[in-house]
């Protein structure tokens, strides 16, 4: 199989949302501190009738209606997760209710968990199949659901929901250069869910951070190494037209494009100027330790790459600016957010992509487009999402409501013999909805 990658796309997050400039003041922060200072607009949300598992239902089923795909045509279904109903069956398997029928239960693959990788993990093992002998000429489906939570405190703005899926084959106009691809693994406790009865995470906050800035350097070196030996060449951020980054806010995103122009820096690339070049100077004897906690550093990069990152990054932080981190699902609603606002203008182009998941796992790797042949092209890839129709008919919770929302779910999390409510009202026609989960944690979903 030739170019495999992505064939089609779509996205699904809940319509409820809290504005963060509200949260703010109702949390007692200092203005501009969500906004500004994590460069955060909006937060989506799951309320008591949505969650993982319903939010995949609704987007598998979405992407199989609009590209006119027969569920007879899937062969692989990897799902890519960190939010964690049931420790032992996979969302996978409560996906397979849209395909059992059909008739089609001869599908491969399971979930994949490491925080916000498992979906780059799901994603790999979907183009790998279809790049190997084991393949048998159906399609790869790959979901990333996720709905972010967090305890009250500073991490709680920092939260997000939303699930993605993406149709896998040949001939795709998003096809991957999987020889260029670099990674950084390695063992931490950043971010991790160790309370097995809580869906919150106990975060290092400063330590994640930090860590995720060190994965960033890392993949780059890794990447621009393979590059080099491949294409008998030097990367810089000349190479690629975009870089999209995992997204657990915004202001992390500039600092980590601004870092890429400092490795371009140390490396002696051609993106950097003289004028980059003098006020650099001063820090290219600073060790790796010393660059992280340098704020002058963070400062002179952030504004050298102003530019850059404006025409490089901008365009794909619509979606996680607005909706929030969505864990696996963050990076690719970022790469959404790009074929929203550029579909027109990028065949031919190329992308690198930035995947992080906290304890740690992190692959930086690349992606072409090309204009491709309906359904599955990129006009038609932006017009199946309608992110800005999306957008638009969401729904705005009071800080008041949203903390009631999150009380009630820190009950109903590992709870049974329960129904939910009634009103599914805001939910739009065709969304999956939790009814009720029984005496024997039995989880039922029906479609409105
Ligand atoms: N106006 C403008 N900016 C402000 C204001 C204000 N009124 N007040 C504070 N700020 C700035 C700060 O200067 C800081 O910016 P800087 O990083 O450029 O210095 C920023 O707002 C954040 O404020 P802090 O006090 O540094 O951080 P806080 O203690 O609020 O926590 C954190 C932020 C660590 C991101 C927290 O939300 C968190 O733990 N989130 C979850 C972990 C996370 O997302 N980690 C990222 C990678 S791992 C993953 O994907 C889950």
């Amino acid at each position: 199989a030739k170019n495999v990658g992505i064939l089609a796309v779509d996205i699904y997050f809940p319509p409820t949302c809290i504005q963060q400039e509200a949260l703010e003041a109702h949390d007692g922060a200092s203005k501009g501190k969500y906004t500004i200072g994590l460069g955060q607009d909006c937060m989506a949300f799951c309320t008591e009738v949505e969650d993982v598992i319903s939010m995949s239902l609704t987007v598998v089923t979405s992407l199989l209606e609009k590209y006119g795909i027969d569920p007879k045509q899937i062969g692989r279904l990897e799902v890519g997760s960190e939010t964690v109903i049931d420790k032992s069956k996979s969302i996978k398997t409560f996906l397979m209710q849209i395909f059992e029928k059909s008739g089609n239960t001869d599908i491969e693959g399971v979930d994949s968990t490491n925080a916000c990788y498992g979906g780059t993990a799901a994603l790999f093992n979907c183009v790998n199949w279809v790049e190997s002998t084991s393949w048998d000429g159906r399609y790869g489906l790959v979901v990333c659901t996720d709905s972010a939570v967090y305890a009250e405190g500073p991490a709680r703005p920092t939260g997000g929901a939303a699930a993605i899926a993406f149709l896998i084959g040949p001939d795709a106009p998003i096809s991957f250069e999987s020889r260029f691809r670099g990674s950084h693994m390695a063992h931490v406790y950043d971010f991790y869910k160790p309370n097995l009865a809580s869906e919150y995470p106990v975060v290092d906050g400063k330590l994640s951070q930090t860590c995720y800035l060190m994965a960033v350097d890392s993949c780059y070196k890794h990447f621009c190494n393979k590059y080099e030996k491949l294409e008998g060449k030097q990367f810089s951020l000349c190479d690629a037209e975009y870089f999209v980054f995992h997204s657990p806010y915004n202001k992390l995103v500039q600092k980590s494009f601004a870092r890429l122009l400092f490795n371009d820096f140390l490396r002696n690339a051609s993106s950097i100027d003289e004028v980059a070049k003098e006020k650099l100077g001063p820090f290219a004897a600073l060790s790796g330790d010393e660059s992280y906690q340098s704020r002058d550093l963070e400062k002179v990069t952030q504004q050298l790459a102003k530019s850059l990152y404006d025409a490089k990054v901008q365009p794909t932080t619509l979606l996680p600016k607005q909706v929030g981190n969505m864990y696996t699902a963050s990076l690719y609603a970022a790469f959404a957010s790009l074929i929203h606002n550029k579909h027109s203008t990028l065949a031919g182009q190329r992308v690198v992509m930035f995947s992080y998941g906290s304890g740690l796992t992190a692959t930086m790797f690349s992606l072409r487009f090309s204009e491709g042949q309906h359904p599955f092209s990129l006009s038609n890839i932006a017009a199946v999402m309608d992110v800005a129709g999306k957008l638009e008919s969401r729904h705005e919770y009071p800080p008041e409501r949203f903390v009631e929302t999150m009380k009630l779910m820190e009950h109903r999390y590992g709870a049974k013999d329960f129904v939910t409510s009634k009103d599914i009202s805001l939910l739009s026609p065709g969304t999956y909805y939790l009814t009720e989960v029984d005496t024997m944690y039995r989880r039922f979903y029906t479609k409105k």
